[in-house]
């Protein structure tokens, strides 16, 4: 399974990437504009941070102004890969950039249908977003059912679309990613943090540390 860092902050994928478990890094508007910087001077530093896939979303448009966008940011590094979002346009620039071998992700996968649309477009990942499915229909387990039929439906047909586990919010949601078989989990730093602590690690590592006193 790969790790993916869903971040846009320089600081968090650079403390993130000593452990050397990140495989990757997602970035979308919303986590650019909390920085106040530019996408392309952000894309730029993180490709001298993190050697792995790097997310950039493109703006939505028509597929010709996505795919135009796509082959300005292609062009910084290898790393980069193009967020699309999940309309008819998005599958059709999906399948453009494909063609240039230029790795793509839609993104706003919230049902197997655009799921498969995106696979047959070519798209190299596709984020079904668990978080926001899980908050829509006030339930836990939306998230994980929609990754376990993706990776059902991707399986039966050998599609090689790898599966991202999106909007994650906590340590419980990397747990369901991985048991329903997704690729990647990309994962907010803050829940990064969590995924290393449980209450009885913390008690055991006091009583040994009582005990190397003695
Ligand atoms: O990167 C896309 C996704 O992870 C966004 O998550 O928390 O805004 O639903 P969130």
């Amino acid at each position: 399974m790969l790790f993916f860092i869903d971040t846009a902050n320089i600081e968090e994928i650079r403390e993130s990437s000593t452990w050397g478990i990140i495989d990757g890094v997602t970035t979308n508007p919303s986590l650019i504009a909390k920085e106040g910087k530019n996408l392309v001077d952000v894309i730029k530093e993180i490709t001298g941070l993190i050697d792995g896939p790097i997310s950039a979303e493109v703006q939505e448009g028509s597929a010709e102004q996505m795919v135009e966008e796509a082959f300005g940011y292609a062009r910084i590094h290898p790393n980069i890969t193009i967020k699309v979002p999940m309309t008819f346009e998005g599958i059709k620039a999906t399948k453009v950039l494909s063609g240039y071998n230029i790795k793509t992700n839609v993104t706003l996968v919230f049902s197997v249908a655009q799921a498969l649309m995106a696979a047959k477009a070519g798209a190299t990942f596709v984020s079904p977003f668990m978080g926001r499915l899980d908050d829509a229909t006030g339930t836990d387990t939306a998230g994980y059912e929609l990754l376990e039929d993706i990776r059902v439906a991707f399986d039966n047909f050998g599609y090689e679309t790898m599966i991202i586990a999106a909007s994650i919010r906590h340590t419980e949601h990397v747990k369901q990613a991985a048991l329903a078989g997704s690729d990647v989990a990309t994962i907010p730093f803050k829940v990064l943090k969590q995924m290393i602590e449980h209450p009885l690690t913390t008690k055991g590592l006091q009583i040994f540390r009582d005990a190397a006193k003695k």
